[in-house]
Order: structure tokens, then sequence, then C-alpha cells
């Protein structure tokens, strides 16, 4: 078979692990694998090449992706799908593996819908926001995000200040869920929880008062905001500066913004042995045919079928992006049980 494989969207560190493994296993198992350029723009611009293990060996320890990737708008114009279905017939290709997020696995589902051949998707994404799975590159993004914040924490103290550190997630708090669990942070702001600008205002300053309260010892108070929470954190940052004369004089408050430096890095063992088996299982569904599928990661829910690997299912792309809707709107389950553990644990964080 000629198999091609793309990554697709933001990228997230352990996306080269994936592609290590389907050349890896596919090339082992007797198979052509393609690399495709740039994500879907290079399958509209047939930029694609076969990929011999050598050329793709120590890639799984890199961050980004070796094959380059895409956030491709041809995909979402009127003909644009029919029209990369085309460009992978010109190609011979026999069966393709998606590795990306939210976008680019719907971007694989409507393919499937016009291109009879094997897809099948991986998911990959810092932010944590698809259905049914744990994306690649949620590990190595929270654990970048606690070495910064361990080294703000650093110079918080030693200055006795307040930070306000925003991290990655667009439409969804999961990485500063975590990441602020894990650096002991003060409060967690994420936009699952739904609260106006005044409210928080009110809720940050009498965290303030309270841990730079005369006789209280505490130096340090870091705030782990999301980026999807509306209010900007150099507005949050002036906002409370203004009143610092009057509830914490001698204090500071400063903001970092991690931005992309969040998404960089060489992958976490944990991510890139996710990818690997993820992108084993992807590999051999690919071979016996499975159309419009993700391989999933430890899902909560149990859905769709089981694999050889305890840890590794195949759900439609279909249901996974049903399900992936319900994250991003606050509906599934799985958002709920996390606010749940957020709001019981929310009055021990300002201690
Ligand atoms: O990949 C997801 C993500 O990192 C979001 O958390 C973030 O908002 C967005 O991508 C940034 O995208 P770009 O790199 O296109 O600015």
């Amino acid at each position: 078979m000629k198999i091609a494989v793309l990554c697709s969207g933001g990228d997230a560190p352990g996306m080269n692990a994936a592609v290590h493994t389907v050349v890896k296993v596919g090339t082992g198992r007797g198979h052509t694998v393609l690399g495709v350029r740039r994500g879907y723009d290079g399958i509209f611009d047939e930029d694609v090449a076969p990929l011999q293990l050598h050329e793709v060996e120590g890639i799984s320890r890199m961050g980004g992706t070796m094959l380059g990737t895409a956030r491709c708008p041809r995909m979402l114009a009127p003909d644009g799908i029919a029209q990369s279905a085309a460009a992978l017939d010109r190609l011979g290709v026999d069966g393709l593996v998606v590795i990306g997020g939210n976008g680019s696995l719907t971007g694989a589902h409507k393919l499937a819908a016009v291109w009879p051949k094997p897809i099948v998707g991986l998911p990959a994404s810092i932010d944590n926001d698809l259905g049914h799975t744990m994306s690649i590159g949620v590990d190595t993004a929270v654990n970048t995000i606690v070495e910064a914040c361990d080294r703000i924490s650093d110079t918080a103290r030693a200055h006795r200040r307040a930070f306000i550190v925003e991290v990655m997630g667009r439409n969804c708090g999961y990485l500063a869920m975590r990441s602020g669990l894990a650096v002991e942070a003060d409060a967690i702001l994420y936009a699952e929880r739904d609260i106006d600008e005044e409210t928080l205002i009110t809720k940050l300053r009498e965290l303030l008062r309270r841990s730079f309260a005369p006789g209280r010892k505490k130096s340090r108070v870091l705030v782990v905001k999301a980026e999807g929470v509306k209010v900007p954190t150099a507005r949050l940052v002036a906002r409370l500066t203004a009143h610092l004369d009057e509830d914490a004089p001698g204090a500071a408050v400063r903001e970092t913004v991690l931005g992309h430096v969040v998404r960089g890095g060489s992958p976490t063992a944990t991510d890139r042995v996710i990818a690997q088996r993820l992108a084993y299982a992807a590999t051999l569904a690919v071979e016996v045919g499975q159309r419009d599928v993700m391989a999933t990661w430890d899902d909560p829910l149990k859905g769709g079928e089981r694999t050889v690997d305890p840890s590794v299912r195949l759900i439609g792309l279909g249901d996974m992006l049903t399900e992936t809707a319900r994250i991003l709107d606050g509906t599934s389950v799985v958002v709920k049980a996390r606010l749940d553990l957020l709001s019981r644990v929310e009055d021990l964080l300002a201690l």
C-alpha cells in the first residue's frame, strides 16, 4: 500500500514520534509511506515524498513536526474536499493518516465522505480539547507550563509579588487547570466557568489582601489563567495594580503570557509513547481498511472499538467530533467532571 501521513493545524510535541512510528511500522510491513509536507496544503500542491526509515531516525525527541504543518483554507472552500480527494488519487495514495486537532480531523471526516479509501486520524493538540481521548502534546505542554511557573515562582517569592501567568488554550481550559494544580497556584482561571470581570476583580483583590496581609509570611501569589478567559491579562494586572496601595502595600503584580513557548520543545516520554502507540494502531487500522476513524488514548467514555492495545480504541471521526463539540460548549460529562473537581478545591487553593 501507499500510506500517506500528514500533520495539520497547530503543531504539538509528539507529532514527530507519531510520524516516526507510521514510517517504521508501515515500511516494516512492506508499505510505502509518503510524507505530506505542510498539512493538507501538501496534498493540494502534491508536495509528497516517500519517507525512508533513516530519514526519520531520531525525530521522536524533536518538537514541532519535520513534515511541517498548516491551517489550510483550501480545505474549507466549497470544492476543496473534492479537489484534495482527486489529488490523493493522482498521487496513488491508498490510505491516509492525519495527525492533528479539531479542524484537521473535521477535514479528515469530510474527506472520508467523498474519498473511498482508508483514513485514520490521530489526536494531536496541546489544548486537550478533542473528544474521547487524551491528545498528543498535552503532557509536554503541561510540563512546560509547570517549569515556567516554577521559575516565575522563584522570582515572585524573592520580590513578594503576584503573577498572572496566561497559558494557551483558546477554547479549553485544561492546560490551566492541570498545570495550575501542579504548581500550587493560588487561583486558576478558565472560560468554562463564566465569571464576569467585576466578580473576577473582586475575588482577585480579596486573594491579594488575604495573601499579603500584614503578619502573613506568604511571599508569592500565582494565578494561572487560560487564554480563553475573555478579560485580557494586562487589564487584570492594571486593575489590580490600581488598588495595590490599599490591598497589599509594598507588593506588586506582574503578568507573563507564555504563548507559543507552551507549544514547542522536546516531547516528554509520555507524549512520545502515547504518539507511538496511537500511530501503531492507526497504521494497522489503515492496513485493514478502516475508514473515517480516529485512534483514541484512554477514552474516559470507552467509545468505539477495542484494539490490541488496552489504552487505544478506534472511534468514528463523526462521534469524536460530536463529543469534541460538547467539550467546547461545556456540555460534556468530561468537562463537568473537571469543573466539579476544580470547584471542590478552589477555596483550598486560595488559603
Ligand atoms: O494549537 C492550539 C493553539 O495552540 C491554541 O491554544 C492557540 O490559541 C492557538 O493554537 C494559536 O494558534 P496560532 O499558532 O495559529 O497563533
